[in-house]
């Protein structure tokens, strides 16, 4: 769809960053009732990934992102702002953003978190392109990191077989290129199903103390039924919608780059769609649910993969807490 708009907003380069510690189904077995198996069989989960306990959210953040920067030929001091998606930022403040802008040496860049949980990825490459087509900046620098391995309970094995480590970054560029770059977004949200997925204490709400500790509040509390019913509706809508919104049909999009939650959730999703699942990316298995760096790791494996070639018309989405959800359609190249 032709925008009015002065500018495309391209992704130029596109990386990520992985703890090297692995954490198998095995492993987990040691620590909760669980079986490999089941994990299997309800996730597609068969490892994951756990950050050494002297790092934290922005150190993959900041190695993700040079690598993304590096890639794009782009120098820290032409990045104008820094949008860092994550819900385990390493302070409620400062902003994770700013300790990332300080160590890349992004001394003209402005820098904020935003928080949409699994969809952070699609709501900070959203964010990033109004900036960029609008020519309010050149070059936006988008990073989706989470240190889950911190909040999940150790001991709930609802929740803590499911969730891994890692980070993704895009440099989002200016272009002249119409044919180039993110044609459409569609994000949404509804805070009625809060409940859904959130973490009690720690917040303005309930502040830490003795009793919360106690209570395990601190952890991810999550009804995994109903968020796994809204995530297959949630993937759905967000697809039609973008597809809708960039003027193409579901049969344009080269590649569907889903968020990693449960390939359950993904193949449902696919099914409500009638999409081809050869034309889905799937990497949970290795890495489970990376939260707002999911859909940026899964992206940066097939390009690198050769999966995704220039003039391919990408379909990206997330769902998570919130509620929220949403897709961004994108045309590979710059
Ligand atoms: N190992 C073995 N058994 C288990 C485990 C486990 N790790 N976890 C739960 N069970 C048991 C339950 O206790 C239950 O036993 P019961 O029947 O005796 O009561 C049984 O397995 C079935 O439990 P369910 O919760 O119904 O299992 P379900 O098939 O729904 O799978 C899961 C659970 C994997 C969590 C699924 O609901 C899911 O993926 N939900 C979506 C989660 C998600 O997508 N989150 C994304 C957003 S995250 C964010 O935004 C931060």
């Amino acid at each position: 769809m032709e925008s009015n708009l002065p500018y495309s907003a391209v992704v130029r380069a596109v990386a990520c960053s992985l703890p090297e510690q692995i954490m198998t189904n095995k492993d987990l077995e040691k620590l909760v009732d669980t079986t490999d198996d089941w994990i299997v069989s309800r996730t597609g989960i068969r490892e994951r990934r756990v950050l050494p306990e002297n790092q934290t959210t922005s150190d993959m953040a900041v190695d993700a992102a040079r690598k993304a920067m590096e890639a794009a030929g782009v120098t820290p001091d032409q990045i104008g702002l820094i949008i860092c998606a994550t819900f385990t930022p390493d302070y409620v403040f400062p902003a994770t953003s700013c300790i990332i802008q300080d160590r890349l040496g992004c001394k003209s860049a402005a820098a904020f978190d935003l928080n949409a949980a699994c969809s952070g990825f699609i709501y900070g490459l959203t964010v990033a392109t109004q900036f960029v087509q609008t020519g309010f900046y050149e070059h936006v620098l988008m990073i989706g990191a989470d240190t889950n391995s911190r909040l999940v309970d150790w001991q709930d094995r609802g929740t803590c077989v499911i969730f891994g480590d890692g980070a993704s970054a895009v440099v989002v560029s200016r272009s002249d290129r119409r044919d180039r770059g993110v044609r459409s977004s569609y994000m949404r949200a509804d805070g009625a199903g809060w409940k859904f997925l959130h973490q009690p204490a720690g917040g303005a709400k309930r502040p830490p103390t003795v009793e919360t500790v106690r209570d395990r509040l601190h952890h991810i509390k999550m009804d995994g039924k109903s968020t796994f019913k809204f995530g297959a509706r949630a993937m759905a809508e967000a697809a039609h919608e973008a597809v809708k919104k960039a003027g193409l049909e579901l049969s344009d999009v080269d590649l569907m780059v889903p968020h990693q939650a449960n390939i359950r959730i993904i193949e449902a999703a696919c099914g409500h769609m009638n999409f081809d699942r050869e034309r889905v990316i799937v990497n949970i298995d290795r890495y489970g649910n990376t939260v707002a760096a999911s859909v940026g790791i899964a992206l940066d494996e097939a390009v690198r993969n050769g999966r995704v070639k220039d003039g391919d018309n990408l379909l990206l989405l997330g769902f998570g807490a919130g509620l929220t959800w949403g897709g961004v359609v994108l045309t590979w190249g710059c």
